[in-house]
């Protein structure tokens, strides 16, 4: 399990790295990807694109300070934008990073400036592993099925892949993917077997958040499970109805308690160079 480190003054980041491998996590991670406004405005995240003097120091200090057997890795967007500085900036953080000893990068194929409009730029993506060579490159974006995933290595040559939004609401992701990597057929999981996912997850969220304010976030968390039930239209009204724990736990015993083939959710913006057709 990685832990993340995201923040803007580079003193801060060996000693919370510290604390990131006291805490017991496998891998520590370096955000320089996350666009959003709060993140960006108080120089973190993908601010840090703009300014490679500074991204490297924050690379130098998490890498001396954690230990040489836990591996140190980093997550980027392509670029602050779209101008030539922005690509340099880019290749000097890149570059740099391997040369300080981190072990892979997770490259997602947007700017910061683009955020989420339009799609991931998987021929860039192609680009930077040819560069990187033996280097260790995880791409990101627009993974939304099993299929993108192998599309994004078939087209890309990256080493791995990380699903993101692609796994909020279908956990099963993770299992199809590899299932399908090695040749196997898939399959969507039944309602059965959904409900024990979701149920587990609901158990966890109201250790995590307490009886108040769990329904809130399970409210959205059932709306995307919605997608996988053959009764998908009528599940996810009963979803966006609930207003309490007891409403939520009640949605899960009227649609989830008779068996029955699940499907998988539709992809509606797919990558242009993956293979997957859009759900109409
Ligand atoms: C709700 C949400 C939260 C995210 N949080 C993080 C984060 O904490 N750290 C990170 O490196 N990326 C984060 N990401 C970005 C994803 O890891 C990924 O790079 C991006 O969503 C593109 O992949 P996708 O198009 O397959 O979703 C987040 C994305 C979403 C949608």
């Amino acid at each position: 399990v990685g832990g993340q480190l995201m923040g803007s003054e580079p003193e801060e980041f060996g000693p919370a790295a510290r604390r990131l491998v006291e805490s017991g996590f496998h891998v520590i991670d370096i955000n320089f990807g996350c666009p959003v406004k709060k993140v960006m405005s108080r120089c973190r995240g993908g601010y840090h694109l703009s300014q490679p003097e500074v991204a490297l120091d924050i690379i130098s200090r998490v890498r001396d300070t954690v230990p040489a057997e836990i591996p140190v890795t980093l997550k980027m967007r392509r670029g602050i934008d779209d101008s030539s500085e922005s690509a340099d900036n880019f290749f000097m953080i890149f570059d740099g990073a391997y040369a300080r000893g981190l072990s892979a990068i997770t490259v997602h194929g947007r700017t910061v400036d683009q955020k989420y409009v339009g799609p991931s730029n998987w021929e860039f993506l192609k680009q930077v592993k040819q560069h990187a060579g033996e280097k260790t490159v995880i791409g990101s974006g627009d993974l939304f099925s099993p299929q993108s995933c192998l599309d994004m290595l078939r087209v890309t040559g990256v080493d791995g892949v990380s699903i993101a939004r692609g796994a909020i609401g279908n956990p099963w992701i993770f299992q199809q993917t590899a299932d399908l990597l090695r040749g196997k057929s898939i399959s969507p999981p039944d309602v059965t077997e959904q409900r024990e996912v979701i149920s587990a997850h609901f158990e966890l969220a109201r250790e995590f958040y307490g009886d108040k304010k769990v329904c809130n976030t399970m409210r959205k968390f059932g709306i995307f499970y919605s997608e996988l039930h053959p009764q998908y239209a009528e599940v996810k009204k009963a979803f966006i109805a609930v207003k309490t724990a007891a409403d939520w736990l009640k949605v899960l015993d009227q649609w989830y308690t008779e068996n029955a083939p699940g499907r998988f959710p539709p992809v509606e913006k797919p990558n242009p160079l993956s293979l997957e057709t859009p759900a109409v």
